[in-house]
Protein backbone atom coordinates (compact mmCIF):
# COMPACT_ATOMS: atom_id res chain seq x y z
CA UNK A 1 0.00 0.00 0.00
CA UNK A 2 1.69 3.73 -0.68
CA UNK A 3 0.05 6.48 1.40
CA UNK A 4 1.44 9.62 0.20
CA UNK A 5 0.72 13.18 2.22
CA UNK A 6 0.35 16.23 -0.57
CA UNK A 7 1.00 19.58 0.75
CA UNK A 8 0.15 22.56 -1.98
CA UNK A 9 0.67 25.51 -1.02
CA UNK A 10 1.47 28.22 -3.99
CA UNK A 11 -0.33 30.79 -3.84
CA UNK A 12 -3.18 31.61 -1.19
CA UNK A 13 -4.68 28.20 -0.46
CA UNK A 14 -2.76 26.25 2.40
CA UNK A 15 -4.38 22.34 1.15
CA UNK A 16 -3.36 19.14 2.29
CA UNK A 17 -4.51 15.62 0.99
CA UNK A 18 -3.77 12.09 1.64
CA UNK A 19 -3.90 9.68 -1.44
CA UNK A 20 -3.99 5.95 -0.88
CA UNK A 21 -2.76 3.66 -3.84
CA UNK A 22 -4.15 6.16 -6.07
CA UNK A 23 -7.48 6.93 -4.32
CA UNK A 24 -7.48 10.76 -3.05
CA UNK A 25 -9.22 10.33 0.49
CA UNK A 26 -9.73 13.82 0.86
CA UNK A 27 -8.37 17.50 -0.21
CA UNK A 28 -8.43 19.60 2.53
CA UNK A 29 -8.44 23.67 1.81
CA UNK A 30 -7.82 26.73 3.84
CA UNK A 31 -8.30 29.76 1.90
CA UNK A 32 -6.92 33.04 3.01
CA UNK A 33 -10.01 35.61 3.78
CA UNK A 34 -6.90 38.84 4.03
CA UNK A 35 -6.43 38.97 0.33
CA UNK A 36 -9.93 40.05 -0.54
CA UNK A 37 -9.50 43.13 1.73
CA UNK A 38 -6.62 44.15 -0.66
CA UNK A 39 -8.33 43.04 -3.78
CA UNK A 40 -5.88 40.40 -4.78
CA UNK A 41 -3.21 38.19 -3.30
CA UNK A 42 -0.35 40.30 -1.08
CA UNK A 43 2.50 37.69 -1.37
CA UNK A 44 3.62 39.12 2.45
CA UNK A 45 0.25 38.30 3.64
CA UNK A 46 0.06 34.66 1.71
CA UNK A 47 3.21 33.42 3.64
CA UNK A 48 2.12 34.13 6.59
CA UNK A 49 -1.39 32.69 6.42
CA UNK A 50 0.28 29.84 5.61
CA UNK A 51 2.81 29.61 7.73
CA UNK A 52 -0.54 29.60 10.30
CA UNK A 53 -2.81 27.65 8.27
CA UNK A 54 -0.05 24.50 7.30
CA UNK A 55 -0.11 22.47 10.69
CA UNK A 56 -3.94 22.15 11.48
CA UNK A 57 -4.49 21.60 8.12
CA UNK A 58 -2.08 18.62 7.64
CA UNK A 59 -3.47 17.15 10.71
CA UNK A 60 -7.06 18.08 10.03
CA UNK A 61 -6.45 15.68 6.91
CA UNK A 62 -4.35 13.19 8.13
CA UNK A 63 -7.04 12.66 11.45
CA UNK A 64 -10.06 12.84 8.66
CA UNK A 65 -8.28 9.84 6.51
CA UNK A 66 -7.62 8.06 9.63
CA UNK A 67 -3.90 7.94 8.55
CA UNK A 68 -1.23 8.00 11.18
CA UNK A 69 2.17 9.92 10.31
CA UNK A 70 3.96 6.23 10.61
CA UNK A 71 1.90 4.98 7.88
CA UNK A 72 2.93 8.01 5.30
CA UNK A 73 5.02 6.37 2.39
CA UNK A 74 6.08 9.65 0.77
CA UNK A 75 5.71 13.42 1.77
CA UNK A 76 4.87 15.50 -1.70
CA UNK A 77 4.96 18.86 -2.00
CA UNK A 78 4.55 21.88 -4.92
CA UNK A 79 7.44 23.03 -5.73
CA UNK A 80 6.63 25.59 -8.42
CA UNK A 81 5.42 27.95 -10.12
CA UNK A 82 3.89 30.12 -7.84
CA UNK A 83 4.84 32.79 -4.71
CA UNK A 84 8.10 32.35 -3.51
CA UNK A 85 7.63 33.14 -0.31
CA UNK A 86 4.27 30.36 -0.03
CA UNK A 87 5.84 27.64 -2.07
CA UNK A 88 8.77 28.14 0.79
CA UNK A 89 6.54 27.08 3.87
CA UNK A 90 5.20 24.25 2.09
CA UNK A 91 8.74 22.90 0.64
CA UNK A 92 10.36 23.38 4.23
CA UNK A 93 7.48 21.95 6.04
CA UNK A 94 7.65 18.67 3.60
CA UNK A 95 11.75 18.59 3.90
CA UNK A 96 11.76 18.73 7.64
CA UNK A 97 8.13 15.97 7.90
CA UNK A 98 9.94 13.87 5.42
CA UNK A 99 13.09 14.27 7.22
CA UNK A 100 11.76 13.44 10.17
CA UNK A 101 9.78 10.14 9.43
CA UNK A 102 12.70 9.05 7.01
CA UNK A 103 10.31 8.65 3.84
CA UNK A 104 10.81 9.96 0.26
CA UNK A 105 10.03 13.52 -0.79
CA UNK A 106 8.49 13.90 -3.46
CA UNK A 107 8.45 17.81 -5.84
CA UNK A 108 5.28 18.06 -8.07
CA UNK A 109 5.18 21.08 -10.60
CA UNK A 110 1.50 22.81 -9.95
CA UNK A 111 0.76 23.24 -13.91
CA UNK A 112 1.82 19.63 -14.17
CA UNK A 113 -0.65 18.66 -10.97
CA UNK A 114 -3.56 20.75 -12.71
CA UNK A 115 -3.44 18.82 -15.64
CA UNK A 116 -3.38 14.92 -13.79
CA UNK A 117 -6.20 16.47 -11.41
CA UNK A 118 -8.43 14.13 -13.95
CA UNK A 119 -7.43 11.49 -12.93
CA UNK A 120 -8.76 11.69 -9.78
CA UNK A 121 -11.78 10.84 -10.66
CA UNK A 122 -13.30 8.39 -13.94
CA UNK A 123 -13.84 8.98 -16.08
CA UNK A 124 -10.17 9.90 -17.49
CA UNK A 125 -8.95 10.84 -20.47
CA UNK A 126 -7.02 9.12 -23.09
CA UNK A 127 -3.42 9.69 -24.00
CA UNK A 128 -2.66 11.41 -26.15
CA UNK A 129 -5.02 14.43 -25.28
CA UNK A 130 -4.97 18.16 -24.93
CA UNK A 131 -5.60 19.95 -21.61
CA UNK A 132 -6.53 23.79 -21.73
CA UNK A 133 -4.95 24.93 -18.47
CA UNK A 134 -6.41 28.11 -17.66
CA UNK A 135 -5.58 29.73 -13.68
CA UNK A 136 -5.01 33.02 -12.45
CA UNK A 137 -1.16 32.61 -13.50
CA UNK A 138 -0.98 30.68 -16.34
CA UNK A 139 -2.92 29.54 -19.80
CA UNK A 140 -1.64 26.63 -21.46
CA UNK A 141 -2.23 24.16 -24.09
CA UNK A 142 -0.50 20.96 -23.06
CA UNK A 143 -0.37 18.18 -24.86
CA UNK A 144 -0.52 15.72 -22.42
CA UNK A 145 1.07 12.34 -23.83
CA UNK A 146 1.52 10.29 -20.53
CA UNK A 147 0.85 11.22 -16.66
CA UNK A 148 4.69 12.55 -16.83
CA UNK A 149 5.23 13.21 -20.24
CA UNK A 150 3.75 16.49 -21.06
CA UNK A 151 4.61 19.65 -23.77
CA UNK A 152 3.55 22.77 -24.04
CA UNK A 153 2.14 23.71 -27.01
CA UNK A 154 0.99 27.36 -26.45
CA UNK A 155 0.63 29.57 -23.91
CA UNK A 156 0.04 33.31 -23.16
CA UNK A 157 2.96 35.78 -23.60
CA UNK A 158 1.30 38.16 -21.41
CA UNK A 159 -1.10 38.56 -18.80
CA UNK A 160 -3.36 34.94 -18.17
CA UNK A 161 -6.80 34.36 -18.44
CA UNK A 162 -7.93 34.31 -15.12
CA UNK A 163 -6.08 37.79 -14.82
CA UNK A 164 -8.20 38.95 -17.25
CA UNK A 165 -10.91 38.00 -15.28
CA UNK A 166 -9.68 39.15 -12.17
CA UNK A 167 -8.53 42.69 -13.67
CA UNK A 168 -12.21 42.89 -15.56
CA UNK A 169 -13.44 42.90 -12.39
CA UNK A 170 -11.62 45.51 -10.50
CA UNK A 171 -12.15 47.91 -13.04
CA UNK A 172 -16.07 47.04 -12.47
CA UNK A 173 -15.47 47.56 -8.73
CA UNK A 174 -16.09 44.25 -7.99
CA UNK A 175 -14.29 41.86 -4.83
CA UNK A 176 -11.59 39.55 -5.41
CA UNK A 177 -11.49 36.97 -6.70
CA UNK A 178 -13.40 38.56 -9.47
CA UNK A 179 -13.57 35.19 -11.64
CA UNK A 180 -16.58 33.96 -9.86
CA UNK A 181 -17.97 37.04 -9.47
CA UNK A 182 -18.21 37.52 -13.52
CA UNK A 183 -19.67 34.16 -13.75
CA UNK A 184 -22.28 34.68 -11.24
CA UNK A 185 -23.20 38.13 -12.97
CA UNK A 186 -22.93 36.81 -16.45
CA UNK A 187 -25.30 34.28 -16.23
CA UNK A 188 -28.32 36.78 -15.90
CA UNK A 189 -26.62 39.26 -19.16
CA UNK A 190 -26.71 39.19 -22.77
CA UNK A 191 -23.46 38.07 -24.12
CA UNK A 192 -23.40 39.48 -27.44
CA UNK A 193 -24.28 43.34 -25.61
CA UNK A 194 -20.49 44.11 -26.16
CA UNK A 195 -17.89 43.31 -28.71
CA UNK A 196 -13.89 44.21 -27.61
CA UNK A 197 -11.10 43.73 -29.87
CA UNK A 198 -9.91 40.21 -29.81
CA UNK A 199 -5.71 40.09 -30.57
CA UNK A 200 -4.92 36.73 -32.54
CA UNK A 201 -1.21 35.27 -31.77
CA UNK A 202 0.35 32.77 -33.64
CA UNK A 203 0.77 29.22 -33.33
CA UNK A 204 -1.49 28.08 -30.47
CA UNK A 205 -0.31 31.46 -28.37
CA UNK A 206 -2.51 33.93 -26.05
CA UNK A 207 -2.39 37.33 -25.51
CA UNK A 208 -4.70 38.94 -22.90
CA UNK A 209 -3.13 42.18 -22.06
CA UNK A 210 -5.02 43.72 -25.50
CA UNK A 211 -8.21 42.96 -24.53
CA UNK A 212 -7.74 44.11 -20.82
CA UNK A 213 -6.75 47.50 -21.87
CA UNK A 214 -8.91 47.86 -24.80
CA UNK A 215 -11.99 47.21 -21.92
CA UNK A 216 -10.55 50.04 -19.92
CA UNK A 217 -11.05 52.30 -22.70
CA UNK A 218 -14.50 51.25 -23.30
CA UNK A 219 -15.28 51.53 -19.52
CA UNK A 220 -14.16 55.32 -19.73
CA UNK A 221 -15.75 55.98 -22.93
CA UNK A 222 -19.21 55.10 -21.47
CA UNK A 223 -18.68 56.03 -18.47
CA UNK A 224 -18.15 59.80 -19.40
CA UNK A 225 -21.25 59.50 -21.77
CA UNK A 226 -23.59 58.14 -18.65
CA UNK A 227 -22.00 58.01 -15.27
CA UNK A 228 -24.13 55.38 -14.54
CA UNK A 229 -23.19 52.95 -17.38
CA UNK A 230 -21.21 50.36 -15.16
CA UNK A 231 -24.80 49.92 -12.19
CA UNK A 232 -27.28 49.92 -15.20
CA UNK A 233 -25.57 47.47 -17.75
CA UNK A 234 -23.16 45.20 -15.21
CA UNK A 235 -24.97 42.15 -16.18
CA UNK A 236 -24.65 42.67 -20.21
CA UNK A 237 -20.79 44.10 -19.49
CA UNK A 238 -19.92 40.76 -17.82
CA UNK A 239 -21.67 38.67 -20.03
CA UNK A 240 -19.57 40.10 -22.73
CA UNK A 241 -16.45 40.27 -21.72
CA UNK A 242 -16.98 36.31 -20.42
CA UNK A 243 -18.21 35.78 -23.79
CA UNK A 244 -14.88 37.21 -25.57
CA UNK A 245 -12.38 35.82 -23.06
CA UNK A 246 -14.09 32.29 -24.03
CA UNK A 247 -14.17 32.74 -27.47
CA UNK A 248 -10.48 33.28 -27.47
CA UNK A 249 -9.36 30.51 -25.74
CA UNK A 250 -11.87 28.40 -27.58
CA UNK A 251 -10.10 29.17 -30.56
CA UNK A 252 -6.67 28.17 -30.29
CA UNK A 253 -8.05 24.82 -28.64
CA UNK A 254 -10.08 24.05 -31.53
CA UNK A 255 -7.15 24.41 -34.00
CA UNK A 256 -4.86 22.77 -32.14
CA UNK A 257 -7.04 19.80 -31.82
CA UNK A 258 -7.60 19.61 -35.47
CA UNK A 259 -4.11 20.40 -36.08
CA UNK A 260 -3.16 17.26 -34.10
CA UNK A 261 -6.25 15.32 -34.95
CA UNK A 262 -6.51 14.51 -31.04
CA UNK A 263 -10.18 14.44 -29.85
CA UNK A 264 -9.76 14.08 -25.87
CA UNK A 265 -9.79 17.44 -24.72
CA UNK A 266 -9.42 18.30 -21.17
CA UNK A 267 -9.77 21.75 -19.32
CA UNK A 268 -7.94 22.53 -15.96
CA UNK A 269 -7.32 25.16 -13.80
CA UNK A 270 -9.05 27.92 -11.63
CA UNK A 271 -11.10 29.22 -15.00
CA UNK A 272 -12.11 25.89 -15.70
CA UNK A 273 -14.36 26.78 -12.98
CA UNK A 274 -16.28 29.08 -15.33
CA UNK A 275 -19.70 28.04 -16.33
CA UNK A 276 -19.75 29.61 -19.84
CA UNK A 277 -16.29 28.44 -20.57
CA UNK A 278 -18.09 24.19 -19.61
CA UNK A 279 -20.81 25.51 -21.66
CA UNK A 280 -19.47 26.48 -24.04
CA UNK A 281 -16.45 23.66 -24.24
CA UNK A 282 -19.98 21.22 -24.24
CA UNK A 283 -21.18 22.71 -27.36
CA UNK A 284 -17.90 22.97 -29.21
CA UNK A 285 -17.67 19.51 -28.05
CA UNK A 286 -20.85 18.06 -29.83
CA UNK A 287 -19.67 20.04 -32.85
CA UNK A 288 -16.34 18.43 -32.91
CA UNK A 289 -16.92 15.11 -31.93
CA UNK A 290 -14.56 15.93 -28.85
CA UNK A 291 -15.14 13.46 -26.03
CA UNK A 292 -14.33 16.03 -22.99
CA UNK A 293 -13.12 15.91 -19.25
CA UNK A 294 -13.92 19.03 -17.53
CA UNK A 295 -12.76 18.32 -13.64
CA UNK A 296 -15.00 18.26 -10.24
CA UNK A 297 -15.16 22.15 -8.72
CA UNK A 298 -13.15 21.04 -5.54
CA UNK A 299 -10.50 20.11 -8.31
CA UNK A 300 -10.71 23.34 -10.96
CA UNK A 301 -9.01 25.82 -8.38
CA UNK A 302 -5.52 24.79 -6.18
CA UNK A 303 -5.94 21.88 -3.86
CA UNK A 304 -3.56 19.57 -2.78
CA UNK A 305 -5.58 16.59 -4.20
CA UNK A 306 -4.37 17.39 -7.53
CA UNK A 307 -0.87 17.76 -5.89
CA UNK A 308 -1.74 14.13 -4.21
CA UNK A 309 -2.08 12.12 -7.40
CA UNK A 310 0.92 13.19 -9.50
CA UNK A 311 2.91 12.55 -6.54
CA UNK A 312 1.13 8.89 -6.95
CA UNK A 313 1.88 8.92 -10.39
CA UNK A 314 6.08 9.95 -9.23
CA UNK A 315 6.14 7.42 -6.51
CA UNK A 316 5.52 4.60 -8.98
CA UNK A 317 7.90 6.06 -11.37
CA UNK A 318 10.56 6.38 -8.66
CA UNK A 319 11.02 9.85 -8.80
CA UNK A 320 12.16 11.48 -6.03
CA UNK A 321 13.59 14.86 -4.35
CA UNK A 322 16.98 15.39 -2.80
CA UNK A 323 16.73 17.14 0.45
CA UNK A 324 18.18 20.03 -1.07
CA UNK A 325 15.25 20.82 -3.39
CA UNK A 326 14.68 24.47 -3.35
CA UNK A 327 11.48 26.05 -4.58
CA UNK A 328 10.56 27.78 -8.43
CA UNK A 329 9.02 30.73 -8.74
CA UNK A 330 8.84 30.08 -12.38
CA UNK A 331 8.99 26.51 -13.58
CA UNK A 332 8.36 24.84 -16.91
CA UNK A 333 8.16 21.02 -17.80
O1 LIG B 1 -5.84 27.61 -10.44
P1 LIG B 1 -6.13 28.74 -9.55
O2 LIG B 1 -6.94 28.46 -8.30
O3 LIG B 1 -4.83 29.43 -9.04
C1 LIG B 1 -3.72 29.62 -9.85
O4 LIG B 1 -2.92 28.64 -9.98
O5 LIG B 1 -3.63 30.74 -10.38
O6 LIG B 1 -6.86 29.86 -10.42
C2 LIG B 1 -7.30 31.06 -9.87
C3 LIG B 1 -7.99 31.86 -10.96
C4 LIG B 1 -8.37 33.28 -10.52
O7 LIG B 1 -7.97 34.17 -11.54
C5 LIG B 1 -9.89 33.20 -10.42
O8 LIG B 1 -10.53 34.43 -10.67
C6 LIG B 1 -10.21 32.20 -11.50
O9 LIG B 1 -9.20 31.22 -11.37
N1 LIG B 1 -11.55 31.59 -11.33
C7 LIG B 1 -12.56 31.80 -12.20
C8 LIG B 1 -13.67 31.10 -11.68
N2 LIG B 1 -13.29 30.49 -10.51
C9 LIG B 1 -11.98 30.80 -10.33
N3 LIG B 1 -12.61 32.52 -13.34
C10 LIG B 1 -13.78 32.53 -14.00
N4 LIG B 1 -14.90 31.91 -13.56
C11 LIG B 1 -14.90 31.19 -12.43
N5 LIG B 1 -16.01 30.57 -12.01
ZN1 LIG C 1 -3.30 26.75 -9.86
Amino acid sequence: MITILAIESSCDETSAAVIKDGKVLNNIIANQKIHEIFGGVVPEHASRAHQQNIVPVIATALKEAGVSKKDLNAIAFTRGPGLLGSLLVGTSFAKAFALGLDVPLIEVNHMQAHVLAHFIDEPTPKFPFLCLTVSGGHTQIVLVKDFLDMEIIGQTQDDAVGEAFDKTAKMLGLPYPGGPMIDKLAKEGNPLAFSFPEVVMSGYNYSFSGIKTAFLYFLKEKKQENPNFIEENLNDICASMQHALIHILLIKLKKAARDLKINEIAIAGGVSANSGLRKALQDLALKEKWNIYIPDFQYCTDNAGMIAIAAHYKYLAGQFSSQDVIPLARMSF
